[in-house]
């Protein structure tokens, strides 16, 4: 038997909250060795479809296989190839760090010489081995967080399920936390990856799939969904006397927005950007004015839903 291509594989899966449809069709298939990001606003349904991915509650509509094997609720085998990372931190604070692994381990059948050794393995990953005693209670946000990512590795998972895993984590633990999963996924690690963050979606994700209303609005490497926006580049400078003529002269070249006295053009892709600057020059207007970006995430992102992602 060859074995399957896609290690989650999602046809139409529709999940339901009594009136609610939080997920709506979804199809998506996600190969052995991804780096896969979910992204969507508060509501989006991410953390449903990691729910589902998870075995925690069952799929209303289509299917969902992960391994070949459809998930179901409370399915041992599926339990122990994953690692979930829970939005909302799923820890025993008044036990102390060490203990809280302890007993996550033993869930998942680790005990004895080789419990303590996965214990400390990622208890240095998360950069927490010297507060291993400390009680959950007295640890930081941040530091909460990266102990929720240590407790979902300690029985060395091939998938990993990080639903928003770095939200209060300073930049710096954030780092750390990036180069430790990116080695892993090096590794043969598996991930899925949900996120406000657009930087995080770019450093992070060989792929993305941009959710809203529980449905993909579009899925693609982060090269992919740039291409998809119709402006290669956006220029933006304050809209004053000085740039009213220009602003006459831009329309119909591209999308013009003005907004609390700061103009955002974006040029027609047959429009390049050089005659833009042509203009500008001929007008006598200082290059200074001008300040132009790349499309982003953010951009697609805003185009597709009309909402900012963090609003
Ligand atoms: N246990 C539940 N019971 C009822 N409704 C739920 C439940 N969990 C989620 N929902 C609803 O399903 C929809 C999707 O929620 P979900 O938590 O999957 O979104 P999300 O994309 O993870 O959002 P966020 O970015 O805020 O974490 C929302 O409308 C939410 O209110
Ligand atoms: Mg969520």
């Amino acid at each position: 038997m060859t074995a399957p291509a896609a290690l989650i594989s999602a046809r139409g899966v529709v999940k339901r909250y009594g009136p609610l449809t939080a997920l709506d069709g979804v199809s998506l298939d996600i190969a052995p060795g991804e780096f896969f990001g979910l992204l969507g606003p508060n509501g989006a349904g991410k953390s449903t479809f990691m729910s589902l991915v998870a075995g925690l509650r069952p799929v209303d509509g289509g299917t969902l296989t992960v391994d070949g094997a459809g998930v179901s609720a409370g399915s041992r085998a599926a339990r122990e190839a994953l690692g979930l990372v829970p939005q909302h931190i799923a820890l025993y604070a008044d036990l102390g760090a060490e203990t809280n692994l302890r007993i996550f381990g033993e869930l998942y059948g680790l005990r004895g010489r080789e419990l303590r050794s996965r214990i400390g393995e990622v208890l240095e990953a998360v950069q927490l081995a010297d507060r291993r005693k400390d009680l959950v209670k007295h640890f930081s946000g941040g530091m909460q967080r990266r102990l929720n990512l240590a407790a979902a590795l300690l029985h060395r998972p091939k998938l990993l399920l990080c639903d928003e895993p770095t939200v209060g984590v300073d930049p710096q633990s954030r780092n750390a936390i990036f180069e430790f999963l990116q080695e892993l996924n090096r590794g043969g690690l598996t991930v899925i990856y949900s996120t406000h963050y657009m930087e995080e979606a770019t450093r992070l994700c060989s792929r993305v799939a941009i959710i809203d209303h529980g449905q993909i609005l579009a899925l693609g490497t982060i090269d992919e969904l740039l291409a998809r926006l119709p402006f290669e580049e956006e220029v933006r400078f304050p809209a004053n006397e000085a740039t009213q003529a220009l602003l006459g002269e831009l329309e119909g070249h591209g999308e013009l927005a003005v907004k609390e006295g700061v103009a955002r053009f974006r040029p027609r892709t047959d429009y390049p950007l050089s005659r833009f600057y042509g203009l500008t020059e001929g007008r006598g207007l200082s290059a200074r004015l001008f300040t132009s970006q790349r499309p982003t995430l953010e951009a697609l992102f805003l185009q597709l839903t009309g909402r900012n992602l963090r609003e």
